[in-house]
């Protein structure tokens, strides 16, 4: 599993996200994964514009139900 992200306010839209990201594939690549699924996702557009992520079709509300707070739940 890979996620859930989160950049500052004031930090995004400089490319953090994306570093964030791509580290984290490059480590789970190198311990031996050949996938990674990202659960409970806000922002799906990112993922894909960088990691090509692909939706899993039906898999809401996946892993994480229950388990994470959205803003001022
Ligand atoms: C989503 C989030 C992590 C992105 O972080 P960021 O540092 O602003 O992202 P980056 O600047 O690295 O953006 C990388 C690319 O993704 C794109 N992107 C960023 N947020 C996006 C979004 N919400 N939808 C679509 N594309 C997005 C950027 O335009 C950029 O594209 P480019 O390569 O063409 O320039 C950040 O906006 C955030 O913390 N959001 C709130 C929490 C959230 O929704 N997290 C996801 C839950 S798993």
């Amino acid at each position: 599993m890979v996620g859930p992200i989160g950049v500052a306010d004031a930090a995004r839209g400089r490319g953090v996200g994306a570093a964030l990201l791509r580290a984290c594939l490059h480590d789970m690549h190198a311990a031996g994964y050949a996938y990674a699924v990202a659960g409970g996702v806000g922002a799906p557009g990112f993922f894909r514009r960088v990691a090509g992520a692909v939706e899993i079709a039906d898999s809401s509300p996946g892993p994480y139900a229950g388990m994470l707070r959205h803003g001022h739940d």
